[in-house]
């Protein structure tokens, strides 16, 4: 059985590009396996707490406190997700030319040494494999080609992350322009949509 995670990085409610995409993009992965399993997370309405004094020790280090205890619970849930899933589909806005806090949290709380990623003698080895990831990006901007590609640090940023825990095999879908008026946010939208009819056809 395919089972699909999905994490939703918006701080937008209704009027989000990239959750609007994936939710697009769902419907087209369950279209072409029909009895997967899919777990979701809106990181926008409901965040994972940001590494603080307070929860480091949950993550890195011996839990001790309630905080940090629970930091390592919720950790692991979401470690035991990402290790669960054949497809991770991601929507990731551009905030500040990266993606938003909230998805960097996310990635605070999964990439966990010995677990995720292991350090060797070569050098730091990703421990997942055979995964596939989706992620959808929104931006204001142009990024993906022209003057403003050197200032993207979302791209190459989230195919380091997924990288360094193993995932190579990750296929991005643009939705630039979206500040440039309705007819570019419309034109963008339809562009994601048609790519993204194909890939998740063939997704798994
Ligand atoms: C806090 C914040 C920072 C942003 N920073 C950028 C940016 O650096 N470059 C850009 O092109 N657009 C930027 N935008 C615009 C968003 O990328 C754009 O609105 C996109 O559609 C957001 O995705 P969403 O619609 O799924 O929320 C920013 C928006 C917000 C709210």
């Amino acid at each position: 059985m395919t089972n699909i995670l999905v994490i939703d990085s918006s701080a937008n409610g209704n009027g989000s590009v990239t959750k609007l995409l994936v939710a697009d993009a769902l419907a087209g992965l369950l279209q072409a396996h029909p009895g997967a399993t899919v777990t979701r997370h809106d990181l926008g309405a409901n965040p994972v707490p940001h590494v603080t004094a307070d929860n480091l020790a949950g993550l890195r280090g011996e839990p001790v406190t309630e905080t940090e205890k629970a930091t390592r619970a919720l950790s692991d849930q979401l470690v035991a997700e990402l290790k669960a899933a054949d497809v991770i589909l991601v929507g990731a806005p551009m905030y500040n030319f990266s993606v938003s806090t909230v998805l960097r949290s996310w990635f605070d709380h999964v990439l966990r040494a010995g677990i995720t990623f292991a350090y060797t003698a070569e050098g730091p080895k990703g421990l997942l494999d055979g995964k596939r990831a989706i992620v959808i990006e929104a931006r204001g901007g142009l990024y993906s080609e022209g003057p403003a590609k050197a200032i993207d640090f979302q791209e190459p940023y989230l195919r380091q992350l997924f990288a360094f825990i193993g995932i190579t095999d990750v296929t991005f879908v643009h939705a630039e322009k979206i500040g440039f008026g309705p007819d570019a946010r419309s034109a963008a939208i339809e562009g994601a949509r048609a790519k993204l009819a194909n890939i998740t056809g063939q997704a798994a």
